[in-house]
Order: C-alpha cells, then structure tokens, then sequence
C-alpha cells in the first residue's frame, strides 16, 4: 500500500432555483405538510424547472463554483466520475458532457450508476486512482434530477425527492488527511423494491410503459426503510470494527438524507449523540447522488482539519456501504 490518501480538497453544490413545498404538494395528490414533515423530515424541495436543463447542467454549476474555490482550472482536472441515476441520455455517460461542458480537455470520466450510494461508490472508485499515484485532481460528482423520473400523482414517491448536485476535489495527501477506509456492498435481490421499472433493455419505452407510468419511481418504502436502517447501521458497525474505531472516534456522521427517521434511527443504534449527526434534508428532500456532497457543501465551515467524518448510504440496488475519512483542510 502506497501512504498516498486521497484527499477532499474542496466541495461545493448546486440546487436550482425553484422550490416544491409540502403545501405545493398539497395541490398535487392527497397529502398534507404534517404528514411529510413528521414522517420524512422534508419541509421542501428544488426541482429544475427548465426543460432545456439536465444533470449535467447542475453538475456544471457546481464544479464552477469547486474550481473558483479551489483556484483551478478545467484543463487540470484529469478524471471526472459522476454518481447518478437520472444521466442526461441513456447514453453517453453524464461525465463526459459535464467534462465537454467545462472544458476539462485533459480529463477522461464514466457515470456509476449506484442509485443512492452513487456518491459514496463514486468516491471510493475515484480515491484508487489517486493511491495509486496515477491521477493528481479527480473531480466526484454526485448529481440527480430525479423530478424527471417523479410521478407527480404518486403521494408516496413525489414528496420525497429533490434535484441538486454536489461535487469534491480529490488530491493526493501524504500527511494523514483523505480517505482511511470504504465498505461497499450490493444485493440484487432486493432490485424490485426500489427501481424504475421500464427504460432499460427488458422493458424498452413504448405507448403503454409511458401509460402505466413505468419510467418513474417504483418504491416499496416499508421494505427499503428497514433495509436501510439495516444496511446502514451494520456497515457502520462494521467499517468501525476493522479500523478498531469507536462512536466516539467520530466527529461527524453524514448518512444519505432520505428520511429523517431513517438518519436517527441508525444514529440511536450506534449511539452517535445528535449534535455529530449532520441533517439537512428538511431543504432538499431526497437528491440521490447528491445528498452526501450537498451535506460536506452546508456543513463545511463545521469542519477542522484532522476532523473524522463517517458517511453512509443505502439505495436502490439494493447498495449500500460507508466510508470513513479525515478532514484535510
Ligand atoms: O433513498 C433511497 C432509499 N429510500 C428510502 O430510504 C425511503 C425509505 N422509506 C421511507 O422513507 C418511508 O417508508 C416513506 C416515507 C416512503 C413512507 O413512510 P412510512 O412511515 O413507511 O409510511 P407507510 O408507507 O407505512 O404508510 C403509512 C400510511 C399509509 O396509509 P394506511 O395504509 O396506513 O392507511 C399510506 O397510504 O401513510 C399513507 N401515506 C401517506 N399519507 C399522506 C403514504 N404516503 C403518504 C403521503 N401523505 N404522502
């Protein structure tokens, strides 16, 4: 093992302009505010309005702002891997439009399709490429419009999730900053809880998968809340074991924002005190990808170098899996 750490050394984000609030929702299907908020935790969401704008688009946004931070230009960066489910096309890959897009002529990229854990397997993916000492700045995005893939007339999907996208700079480190350790775990069995169910090459889009509303999101939620719960806090346990790590070893715990219940339930099993438990799910609902890179983007001015950060993430996949590392700057 080479003592190259791969190292966030910036972050940032974008959500667009537009919100969707629970009493917009109202008007929708037949739900109401306290319902969502007691239930999820989610008070609001962005959707991305413009019908001329994809994923892409809001990863673009966001990188513009990581590399104004960070005082770099797109010609430096030279591997982008993006975390989503909604790509702008089936194909290509999202990477390489976002790489086009902003003029990172120098970098190669590939999208990973790991629905919720996206950002976590996106980052793991990306830090080998810096251990091994072969790429010096690897841009990982985690970026979704999921209202593309939202029926708006289905109560128990459509109050869930948001559009945004969240990116970091990866860059070798050698004095102990980066990440330390990554737990990645799959199930296929559990693909039909959560899934969309036509698009792909078994169900290819036609009159009647458009009518039965096929191309959004099917979610058994029950199912995939206890999953998560599961998923989440045994790779947890798990990941703190094999780095002989303690609870209280951490100083921030980021899990995927998609039920504030879900986040405080892992948090109580593993006796994490709330005050290290990092929320902000009320102002953008569920991104997919993005939740995590969204989460180090609000929460940045909280952390110190040398700081210990777990993130964890559940999704469809099943996926699962959690990462820990220490903050770098
Ligand atoms: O990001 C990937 C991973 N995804 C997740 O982690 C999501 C996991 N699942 C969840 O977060 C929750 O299961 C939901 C938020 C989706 C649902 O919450 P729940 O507490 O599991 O509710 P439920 O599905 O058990 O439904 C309870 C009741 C039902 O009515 P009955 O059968 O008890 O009469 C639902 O029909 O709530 C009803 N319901 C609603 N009521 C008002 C379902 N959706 C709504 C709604 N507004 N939007």
């Amino acid at each position: 093992m080479s003592n190259i750490r791969a190292a966030i050394t910036a972050v940032a984000g974008y959500v667009p302009e537009d919100v969707l609030t629970n009493k917009d929702l109202e008007m929708l299907v037949d739900t109401n505010d306290e319902w969502i908020v007691s239930r999820t935790g989610i008070e609001q969401r962005h959707i991305l309005k413009d019908p001329t704008k994809a994923t892409s688009d809001m990863g673009v946004e966001a990188i513009k702002v990581l590399l104004e931070k960070r005082g770099i230009g797109p010609e430096e960066i030279d591997m982008i891997i993006v975390g989503t489910v909604t790509g702008d096309y089936v194909f290509p890959d999202t990477a390489n439009l976002i790489a086009h897009k902003i003029g990172a002529t120098n970098a190669f990229g590939f999208d990973i399709n790991a629905a919720c854990s996206g950002f976590l397997f996106s980052l793991t993916t990306a830090s080998k490429f810096i251990e091994t000492g072969t790429h010096q700045k690897v841009l990982v995005v985690g970026a979704d419009k999921m209202s593309s893939i939202i029926n708006y007339e289905d109560r128990t999907t459509c109050i869930l999730f948001g559009d945004g996208a969240g990116v970091v700079l990866l860059e070798p480190d050698t004095t102990g900053g980066g990440l330390e350790d990554a737990l990645l775990r799959g199930d296929g069995s559990g693909a039909n809880y959560l899934y969309q169910k036509a698009g792909g090459s078994l169900n290819p889009p036609t009159a009647e998968t458009v009518a039965r509303n096929e191309h959004a999101v099917y979610q058994e939620g029950r199912v995939v809340f206890k999953a998560a719960i599961k998923g989440m806090s045994e790779s947890i346990r798990e990941i703190l074991a094999k780095n002989n790590l303690k609870a209280a070893d951490v100083d921030y715990l980021i899990a995927h924002q998609a039920n504030k219940r879900i986040i405080l339930g892992v948090a109580d099993m593993l006796d994490f005190p709330k005050e290290k438990v990092l929320i902000n799910i009320e102002k953008y609902g569920n991104t997919t990808a993005a939740t995590i890179p969204l989460c180090l983007r609000d929460f940045e001015s909280k952390f110190k170098k040398g700081d210990r950060i777990l993130l964890t993430a559940f999704g469809g996949g099943f996926t699962w899996g959690s990462i820990i590392l220490k903050w770098a700057y």
